[in-house]
């Protein structure tokens, strides 16, 4: 290496050194944010995050960095949470600043801080009120909520028994039912299976949430400021939720030929109402828009979630035949073949109860849940996390803490059972979150997860010949989801 050569690489270097040493002091040390790594120049630490791991990736971290840690995503600070008591001492014991709902850049075009799920300020309490007050049944109607799932876990029953016994993989049918909860909770009826619309209609939502979940779509969550700019499948995502806008838009203009303010069917003809009610008042937060983007929220909240839960429920019972023989033990005693589970049953069936907790504990199917932001400058274990900064409550940390579960990486309904087999409760078990944005539609969805289990098996035995070894059990992580692996079941009546 001659002369020149060698002055040009240290000016390199020494320039290299001086914008990370710039950027370092721009965005981390005079703010007082908590420690973490390094980050590098427009990128941040995305050099520290293995590709398909970031779950894992944030994990590691929380072990070098302690609890409380900032990661750039690009240059943008992200704060990561783990352990109950951190998690808690947030998102409970400071409440309200840690409300905000951050940022999530492949949507965020679209959404554009509106909807319950991603707006903040006073939009979103009167949204979430909103949405919460609907989802009890306030102002629904006749047909309760517990009916219109009733009605579709008689559905799947039988089309799962007009799979008769064959081995089939369960994903596709159990989104259908479960869209269809959403459908009936939304738009007042639920779709045939073979409905090419309703077929329509979920293919979008597997194919955004394939965008969202590939790579791209992670790397565009991460460093957006570059993947805004470079072509890609997530660039699709946008055309995708205007589709699926106008297919909602569609149904709210069926809804507003036929409404009868007297006897609202469904959320949007509540959504209808109020709008009306509020168009008095100088400033309202419910008009169309509001309307669409909430339909399309609840959609992506309460359809994968609640389908995923139920596959890796199904795998869990093939893998531990003891624990669905107690399971049809249970629904034998309590309910019995000659009528349909309802809600009120769960109470006396604390080993059903507890399987299902521990179904949701183990699977943690939102393990870095849905991203916060602080609404205001905040005070935080001594640090200073500015208003607007966007914080991530990693619930995985917490479902599988060794200190809450005795045996975290097994599955074992014991965590929920105390010696008298009485269902006993947790305050780890928080695949809801917690705090004030804590899942809207919790209720909805164990009374979903509770009816469609004992539905299935009191008509049911799930089998299947392949043998499912320990690491196969394990949630994979995709995207933002845990998901479980491929398998296929038969349904074999009783
Ligand atoms: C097993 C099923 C489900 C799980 C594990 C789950 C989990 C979550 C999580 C982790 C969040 C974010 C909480 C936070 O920001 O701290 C959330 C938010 C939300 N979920 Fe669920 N969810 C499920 C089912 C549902 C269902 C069935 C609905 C209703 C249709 C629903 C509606 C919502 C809404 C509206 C929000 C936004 C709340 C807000 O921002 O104020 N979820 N859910």
């Amino acid at each position: 290496m001659d002369l020149t050569t060698l002055g040009i690489s240290l000016l390199v270097l020494l320039i290299s050194y001086m914008l990370i040493r710039s950027t370092w002091d721009r965005m981390h040390r005079k703010q007082n944010l908590p420690p973490g790594p390094t980050p590098l120049p427009v990128i941040g630490n995305l050099m520290q995050i293995k590709r398909g791991e970031l779950v894992k990736s944030l994990m590691q971290m929380a072990e070098k960095y302690g609890s409380v840690y900032t990661l750039y995503f690009g240059s943008r600070p992200v704060v990561v949470l783990s352990g109950y008591q951190t998690i808690k001492e947030a998102l409970i014991d400071q409440a309200d600043n840690f409300s905000g709902r951050g940022q999530l850049p492949t949507v965020d075009r679209v959404f554009q801080g509106d909807g319950v799920v991603l707006s903040n300020g006073e939009r979103w309490k009167q949204l979430r009120r909103f949405t919460l007050m609907t989802l009890r049944n306030f102002g629904m109607g006749k047909r309760s909520i517990e009916e219109r799932i009733q009605e579709e876990a008689h559905f799947l029953v039988e089309e799962l028994r007009s799979q008769k016994q064959s081995p089939i993989n369960p994903t596709n049918i159990l989104v259908q039912a479960i869209a269809n909860v959403i459908c009936s909770v939304v738009f007042g009826n639920r779709f045939d299976y073979e409905d090419k619309s309703f077929l329509e209609l979920l293919n979008m939502f597997t194919e955004t949430f394939q965008k969202m979940s590939s790579a791209w779509g992670q790397m565009h969550d991460m460093i957006p400021e570059i993947m805004n700019h470079v072509p890609g499948p997530h660039q699709k995502v946008d055309k995708l939720l205007h589709n699926l806008l106008d297919f909602v838009t569609e149904r709210v203009k069926m809804n507003e030929e036929t409404l009868d303010p007297s006897s609202p069917r469904d959320y949007i003809d509540c959504f209808l109402i109020k709008m009306k009610q509020e168009s008095k008042n100088g400033v309202s937060f419910f008009d169309m828009k509001s309307l669409v983007l909430s339909v399309l929220n609840l959609f992506f909240a309460g359809t994968e979630t609640v389908s995923t839960t139920l596959r890796h429920g199904l795998l869990i019972l093939v893998k531990y035949p003891e624990i669905q023989a107690k399971l049809h033990a249970e629904i034998d005693r309590v309910i019995g073949q000659n009528r349909t589970p309802n809600i009120e049953d769960r109470g006396k069936m604390p080993y059903t109860d507890a399987v299902i907790h521990e179904i949701q504990r183990f699977s943690d199917v939102i393990p870095m849940n849905v991203p916060h932001s602080v609404i205001k400058d905040t005070t935080f274990r001594g640090f200073t996390i500015p208003k607007g900064t966007d914080v991530l409550p990693l619930l995985c940390s917490v479902l599988w803490d060794p200190e809450q579960f005795e045996t975290p990486n097994k599955f074992n309904p014991g965590h929920f059972l105390d010696a008298n087999g009485c269902f006993k409760k947790n305050d780890a078990f928080i695949p809801f979150s917690i705090g004030k944005r804590i899942c809207a539609g919790e209720g909805l969805a164990r009374m979903e997860l509770f009816l469609f289990l004992t539905n299935i098996l009191q008509n049911f035995s799930v089998t299947s010949q392949r043998k499912f070894t320990d690491t196969e059990m394990n949630p994979k992580m995709t995207g933002f989801a845990n998901v479980p692996v491929s398998y296929e079941v038969s349904f074999v009546p009783r």
